[in-house]
C-alpha cells in the first residue's frame, strides 16, 4: 500500500508537476508574482507606518530588500510578445515607450537600494524612506499598468 502511494506520487511528480513549473515561467506570470511580492512587502511596512503593527527593524529591512531585488530584475520580464495573455495588466505603453518605462523602473530601484542602505532603525526612519519609495508605485502604474475595470 505504501509503495503504491509512493509510486503514484512519483508519477504525479513526473507528469503533473513539471508542466506546472514550465507554465509558471511565462514572463506574464513571473512578473505578476514579483509584483505580488512587492505588494506584500509594501503592505507589511504600511501597517508599521500606520501604527497597525509594531515597528520591526528586521522585518522592515527584509521587506525593503525584497522590493530592491524585484526592482533589479523586473525589467527582464517584458519581452516582445508578452503584452497579452495570462490576464496581464501590463499597458501597451511599456512596449511603445520602453525608455520611459525603464526610467521609472530605474528610479524605483534607486529608491529601493537607498532604503535598504539606510536600514531604518526606528519608525521615523522607516517613514522617511517609505514615502518616497511608494510614490514610485503610482507613478509607474498610472502609465504602464492597465486599471482593473
Ligand atoms: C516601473 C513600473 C512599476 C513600479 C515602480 C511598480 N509597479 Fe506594480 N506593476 C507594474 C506593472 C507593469 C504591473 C502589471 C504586470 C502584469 O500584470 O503583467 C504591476 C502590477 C502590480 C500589482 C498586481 C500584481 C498581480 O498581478 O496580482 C501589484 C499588487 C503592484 N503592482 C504593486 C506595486 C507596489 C506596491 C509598488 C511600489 C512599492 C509597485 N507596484 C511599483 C509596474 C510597476
Amino acid at each position: 500500500m505504501k509503495l503504491r502511494i509512493l509510486f503514484a506520487a512519483a508519477l504525479i511528480g513526473a507528469t503533473g508537476f513539471a508542466p506546472a513549473i514550465a507554465a509558471a515561467a511565462e514572463p506574464q506570470e513571473v512578473r505578476q508574482e514579483m509584483m505580488k511580492k512587492v505588494g506584500g512587502a509594501t503592505g507589511a511596512m504600511a501597517k508599521m507606518v500606520k501604527g497597525e503593527s509594531d515597528f520591526d527593524a528586521a522585518a522592515a529591512l527584509a521587506a525593503l530588500t525584497t522590493i530592491a531585488e524585484m526592482a533589479a530584475t523586473y525589467g527582464e520580464q517584458f519581452p516582445e510578445g508578452s503584452d497579452t495573455g495570462f490576464e496581464t495588466e501590463a499597458a501597451p505603453a511599456i512596449w511603445t515607450d520602453r525608455a520611459g518605462f525603464d526610467a521609472k523602473l530605474a528610479k524605483f530601484k534607486q529608491d529601493a537600494d537607498a532604503a535598504v542602505a539606510a536600514a531604518p532603525a526606528d519608525l521615523d526612519a522607516l517613514k522617511a524612506v517609505f514615502g518616497p519609495l511608494t510614490q514610485n508605485c503610482g507613478a509607474c502604474h498610472e502609465t504602464y499598468r492597465l486599471k482593473n475595470s
